[in-house]
């Protein structure tokens, strides 16, 4: 995993529970850079994996809810990092739809090696207030994808409300989720 994600995850650590808090995670996870993540640098995900271990266990949450917290916050976080992606973009739909074919794209050319999930999407003409989105990924963080979701929802002032009929953790071959946009695309 991108070093920019690991970056994100200590503000995000800093920011909702203290500085004190991610240097006790680092003693917890020794085995993790000491250093500060290089965004385009490369980092095994299960150091991801220990760090929000070991966050759960010190800060008690359940690791559904810490991918959930933390996708919302990285929404953010990437965005500011690369508010060119948003120009022009007015609703998360539209986002969404942009995710796969162009962000994640641009973002496996400006970092080397970086390996996004495979997202693909149904209705993408029908219903404008609706989606079919599907995500793939050996990482299975199904649970830090609603985050995102919900994140670019709040970023556009949009609820978005969703049913996952399919999931990898249930054995379903890919995540499904069928998405409703209670403010639907006008323009
Ligand atoms: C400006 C917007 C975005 C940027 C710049 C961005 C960039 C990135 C980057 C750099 C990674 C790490 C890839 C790696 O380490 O190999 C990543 C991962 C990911 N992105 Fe995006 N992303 C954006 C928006 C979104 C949105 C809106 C979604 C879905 C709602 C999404 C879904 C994911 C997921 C689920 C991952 C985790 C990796 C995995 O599951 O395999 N991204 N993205």
């Amino acid at each position: 995993m991108k070093g920019v994600i690991f970056a994100i995850f200590e503000d995000f650590v800093v920011e909702t529970f203290g500085a004190d808090t991610f240097e006790d995670l680092l003693d917890d996870c020794p085995h993790t850079a000491k250093e500060p993540f290089i965004g385009p640098n490369s980092y095994p995900d299960q150091w991801l994996v220990d760090l929000v271990t070991a966050a759960c266990k010190r800060l008690s949450i359940e690791p559904g809810d810490a991918l959930h917290a933390f996708g919302k916050f990285a929404f953010g976080g990437l965005t500011s990092r690369y508010p060119n992606f948003l120009e022009g973009v007015t609703h998360p739909r539209q986002l969404l739809l942009l995710v796969h074919g162009i962000i994640h794209v641009e973002v496996k050319k400006l970092m080397v090696g970086a390996t996004p999930p495979n997202l693909f999407y149904d209705n993408v003409d029908g219903d404008p207030s609706e989606l079919t989105l599907h995500y793939e990924s050996s990482r299975g963080l199904c649970q830090l994808l609603e985050g995102l979701l919900l994140g670019a929802g709040e970023h556009f002032g949009v609820t978005i409300e969703y049913e996952q009929p399919a999931c990898t953790h249930k054995g379903d071959a890919r995540c499904t989720y069928l998405l409703k946009f209670l403010q639907p695309v006008t323009a």
